[in-house]
Order: structure tokens, then C-alpha cells, then sequence
């Protein structure tokens, strides 16, 4: 029958909390103890993997931050060369494909036009082979690819995508692993991020209960024009993603940087006016993003901390740092990505905006 929403005010915000759920249902069937069951991608797979040299990724919209996300994991776990690309600039380059790549799209619909007609152009160039990563059985892409791996997001109806981003991204995390181990992966890294996968589901529960906390620092936001939003290695990505979000359901204007590049130009628009939100889980990068807080907070913004529990962040004087729990640097842009997501929804709400139906947008863009 037609998509309910089960008693949440909008889609989007039961498609947020239904992420514990369709994460698992990602995971189900593809694990053993240790491992990620290569044929989970099909039986083709294993020999497939076994000729894979270097990766290209081709996306749109949040399909697309999930594949440079996916660019940290494929290089740090497997060691394998990986370029993304948005499709509607891929389909028309000149694009050298060395020996040995294999092709990866991205999609929830696996309908979007620039997509299907950047995997029909890279059929004419010699790749290895084709994987499309997809949320729709039976749809043009999946129908079209040699491989395909279902997310098992289920049917996600509002327009900003959430819970088809972050099954993505664990799909991408088992094409990690099994490219690893393809190619000689640590093993106790492996085994460390097998049994974290498993683990996910309980973590996002849990910050999924904070969502009262988010609700609260949403009304910070509402009056607001524009926002910054930082992050490093692989949590710049998933500040992209927050950005995209509040852009397209609240209509503030927001970008992301890697924190990193504040200091060649966004530095300049930082005054009281400009919240900047910034993820920081305690991997490596920690002391180095600090660093680049004291700079906002130098120029009077106002910062906004999604923090790991373990990282020693203290609230003071314009700097609201929020804990999320301790969750294994390989997963943190996962779980980071939930409370930019609710941020997002609870800001849109409070300006009265069209959650699930943008002005302008579409949930699939199947023209060019
Ligand atoms: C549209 C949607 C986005 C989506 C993008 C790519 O712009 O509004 O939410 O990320 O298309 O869609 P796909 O189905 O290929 O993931």
C-alpha cells in the first residue's frame, strides 16, 4: 500500500530513525565471523576483485559524498587507488582508464540520468568490470551492471536522503573489506571493523537519542543565513553531506570545508553571524582540527561540536560541543552523520519549510 509514516511528522525523520534497522538489514547474510562474504557482491566477484587495480566511483548529490568517503577506506584499508567523480561531469571528459579499474556507481533510485549515462559510456572503455551499489532491485542500473549490491535501505521517500546515504556507506565499507582482503589486508584490522559493523546498529540507537539535545541547538540555526561546516579525512565528506542537507531542506545557505583549508578564504566569513559546525571523533586528526576551532572561535563564531565522549573538547564561552558515543575511527563518518541529519530536519521544521518536498528539488532526476 502507500508509504505511511507511522505516526513521525515527516518521512525524513522516520526514514532517520529507521536507520538501526535498515543498517542491519545492510549487514544481514554478508558476515562471518571475521570476514565479509565476498559473494555477497555476487559470484562473479571473487575473480572480478582478484584483477582490480585502481577504483572509479561516479555518483550525483549524497550519493556522491558517500563515494569520497568511500576514496578514505578503499586507499587506508586496501590499499587501492580510488577516484570519484560526479556523473554529470565524468559523461563528458576525456577520461584515461588504466588497466585494471573497476567502475562503481552510486545511487538510491538507480535511475538518475547522468549516472546511467556515465555507466553506458564507461562500457565503450575498458574497465575490468562494473559494480553498481543501489537501493532499487530491478532498476536501470542494477539491470546494467555486472555486480550490483543492495542496500536494504527499504523505500525512501522523502527527498533528502538519509537513510540510503548511510547504508551506502556500510556497502562501502564491505567493498573495502573485501577488496582488502582480496589484497592482503591486516587482519586484525579486519576483524576489528568486522565485529564494529556489527556493533553499529546499537551505536546509531544511541545517538539517535540524543535527538532532544539536537532539537534544542536547532533553534540556534533558524534565524540564521548561512552556515560552515567543518571536518577532516574522512569526516570532511560528511560535512559536505551536513551542508547539502541544511541546504536542501531548510534553505540556508551552507558550505563545508575541509577544516584544514579555513584559513585560505572561509576564515574571512566567520563572525557572530556564521554558526560553524564541525565533527571531531578522536581519530588522529583531533589535535590538528582543534587548532583550526581556535581559529573560528579567534573571529567570534559561534562553534558547534559533534564530539567523540573520549575527546577531551570543553564547552565555554560560544563553543557548544555535543558527545556522541566512542565508535571505531573506521565507522565514525557513519555515525556522524546522524546528528547533522536531525540538526538539519530540526532547523527546517522550526522555518515552516516543505521537509520531505523541497521547492525545486526531486527525489530522482531522471532527465538530464
Ligand atoms: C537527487 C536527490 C538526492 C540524491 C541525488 C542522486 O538530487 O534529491 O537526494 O542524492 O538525486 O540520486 P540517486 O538516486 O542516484 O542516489
Amino acid at each position: 500500500g502507500a508509504a505511511s509514516k507511522e505516526g513521525y511528522r515527516h518521512f525524513m525523520l522516520k526514514e532517520i530513525y529507521e536507520q538501526p534497522q535498515v543498517i542491519a538489514a545492510t549487514l544481514e547474510g554478508r558476515l562471518s565471523d571475521r570476514h565479509v562474504l565476498v559473494n555477497s557482491f555476487g559470484t562473479e566477484a571473487e575473480p572480478l576483485f582478484g584483477q582490480v587495480r585502481q577504483i572509479h566511483v561516479i555518483a550525483c548529490g549524497t550519493s556522491y559524498h558517500a563515494g569520497m568517503v568511500a576514496r578514505y577506506w578503499l586507499e587506508k584499508y586496501a590499499g587501492v587507488p580510488t577516484q570519484v567523480e560526479v556523473a554529470s561531469e565524468y559523461r563528458y571528459r576525456e577520461v584515461v582508464v588504466p588497466d585494471g579499474t573497476l567502475f562503481v556507481t552510486l545511487s538510491q533510485s538507480g535511475e538518475t540520468a547522468d549516472t546511467l549515462a556515465a555507466l553506458r559510456f564507461a562500457k565503450e572503455r575498458g574497465y575490468v568490470g562494473s559494480l553498481a551499489i543501489c537501493n532499487v532491485p530491478g532498476s536501470s542500473l542494477v539491470r546494467e551492471s555486472d555486480l550490483t549490491l543492495m542496500t536494504q535501505a527499504g523505500p525512501e521517500i522523502g527527498v533528502a536522503s538519509t537513510k540510503a546515504f548511510t547504508t551506502q556507506l556500510v556497502a562501502l565499507m564491505l567493498l573495502t573489506l573485501s577488496l582488502g582482503r582480496v589484497r592482503g589486508m591486516d587482519e586484525a584490522d579486519e576483524t576489528r571493523i568486522v565485529q564494529s559493523l556489527r556493533a553499529l546498529p546499537r551505536l546509531i540507537g544511541q545517538v539517535l537519542a540524543l535527538d532532544g539535545d539536537i532539537e534544542r541547538l536547532s533553534t540556534e540555526f533558524a534565524e540564521k543565513h548561512h552556515a560552515l561546516f567543518l571536518g577532516r579525512g574522512a569526516h570532511f565528506p560528511i560535512a559536505l553531506e551536513g551542508a547539502l542537507k541544511l541546504k536542501e531542506i531548510s534553505y540556508i545557505h551552507a558550505e563545508a570545508y575541509p577544516a584544514g583549508e579555513l584559513k585560505h578564504g572561509p576564515l574571512a566569513l566567520v563572525d557572530s553571524e556564521m554558526p560553524v559546525i564541525s565533527v571531531a571523533p578522536n581519530d588522529e586528526l583531533l589535535d590538528k582540527l582543534k587548532s583550526n576551532l581556535q581559529e573560528v572561535r579567534a573571529r567570534g563564531g559561534e562553534l558547534f561540536v559533534f564530539a567523540d565522549e573520549q575527546a577531551n573538547l570543553k564547552e565555554s564561552e560560544g563553543v557548544r560541543v555535543l558527545r556522541l558515543p566512542h565508535v571505531d575511527d573506521a565507522l565514525a563518518p557513519i555515525l556522524y552523520t546522524l546528528p547533522l541529519q536531525l540538526l538539519s530536519y530540526h532547523v527546517a521544521v522550526l522555518k515552516g519549510t516543505d521537509v520531505d518536498q523541497p521547492r525545486n528539488l526531486a527525489k530522482s532526476v531522471t532527465v538530464e
